[in-house]
């Protein structure tokens, strides 16, 4: 028997109120989108800004429900049981924003650990093992305003993990970051997906990244799928299609799917 999948999404659309306000003229960010992540390793969602990455991981986190479709995650399902599916997630939608800034990084973890009804000592445990892991032991009783941008971001990582969660979510976890940062998350997370089982679902716009970190790669063009296979296997179809010279990359991918380039689609969204 197969593994359950760790998410799995049904013919899945998501539609905000346009500003206008009329239903017809409503923004799809998500339009009938299906999919399955496999448990264990990476899984990225990429796509230029406007695909709806941020809206399918929050539908997956169950910060929104969906229009239409279904979306279950590791058996359960997102709208009529979104206490146990929060149990087994955690989620960093918010970058170096999801940790508070007025307290010490330790404090962040005890606090998280009270929110997830963890006991103080094994709090206390938990956190000291979390920091070393993301490499902040020695600066756990600093004030997080005092960190840089890539150690609020490993915080909010580790408070992610406090209560155990078997899917780790996260948005774009190393935009913002200088290069020597983001490898460091990078290594992070390649880390906690080989061990334990863990399944991560990351968001990214960054095709190396996504190249070089996820197992399986999830296009997404103005809420549509539009390709979902390894990052290898990809790369091989393109090259089958004799389209490019040289070797391909994602880039070339994406281009091939969708007649535009990924840095010229990738334009913040207008009007804003
Ligand atoms: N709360 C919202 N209200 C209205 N429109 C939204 C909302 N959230 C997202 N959108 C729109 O949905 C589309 C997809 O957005 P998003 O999921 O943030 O894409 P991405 O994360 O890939 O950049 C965009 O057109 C965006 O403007
Ligand atoms: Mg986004």
């Amino acid at each position: 028997m197969p593994l359950m999948p760790a998410v799995a999404l049904e013919r899945v659309t998501r539609r905000f109120p346009s500003r206008g306000g009329e239903r017809g003229r409503d923004i799809v960010a998500l339009d009938g989108v299906s999919l399955t992540v496999a448990a264990g390793g990476i899984f990225g969602l990429l796509g230029p800004n406007g695909a709806g990455k941020t809206t399918l991981l929050r539908l997956v986190s169950t910060l929104l429900v969906p229009s239409r479709g279904r979306i279950a995650v590791m058996g359960r399902d997102t709208r009529r049981d979104p206490a146990s599916v929060r149990r087994r997630i955690g989620a960093v939608l918010g970058g170096e924003r999801s940790v508070y800034w007025r307290l010490s990084g330790r404090e962040n973890l005890l606090y998280a650990g009270a929110l997830h009804d963890l006991p103080f000592r094994v709090a206390a445990d938990r956190a000291d093992e979390l920091l070393r892991l993301v490499a902040l032991t020695d600066r756990a009783d600093d004030l997080v305003e005092r960190y840089s941008s890539g150690m609020r971001q490993r915080l909010a990582l580790a408070r992610a993990l406090v209560h155990d969660p078997a899917l780790l979510i996260l948005d774009e976890p190393t935009a913002g970051l200088d290069p020597q940062a983001a490898a460091e998350v990078r290594t992070l997370l390649a880390a906690l997906a080989r061990d334990g089982g863990r399944t991560v679902l990351i968001a990214t716009h960054n095709l190396d990244e996504a190249d070089r970190l996820c197992g399986t790669v999830a296009i997404l063009d103005r809420g549509r799928l539009v390709a979902l296979d390894r990052p290898d296997a990809l790369k091989a179809r393109l090259r089958a299609d004799e389209r490019t010279g040289g070797a391909p990359t994602l880039e070339a991918v994406f281009l091939a799917l969708t007649g535009r380039s990924l840095s010229a689609a990738d334009q913040p969204a207008w009007p804003p």
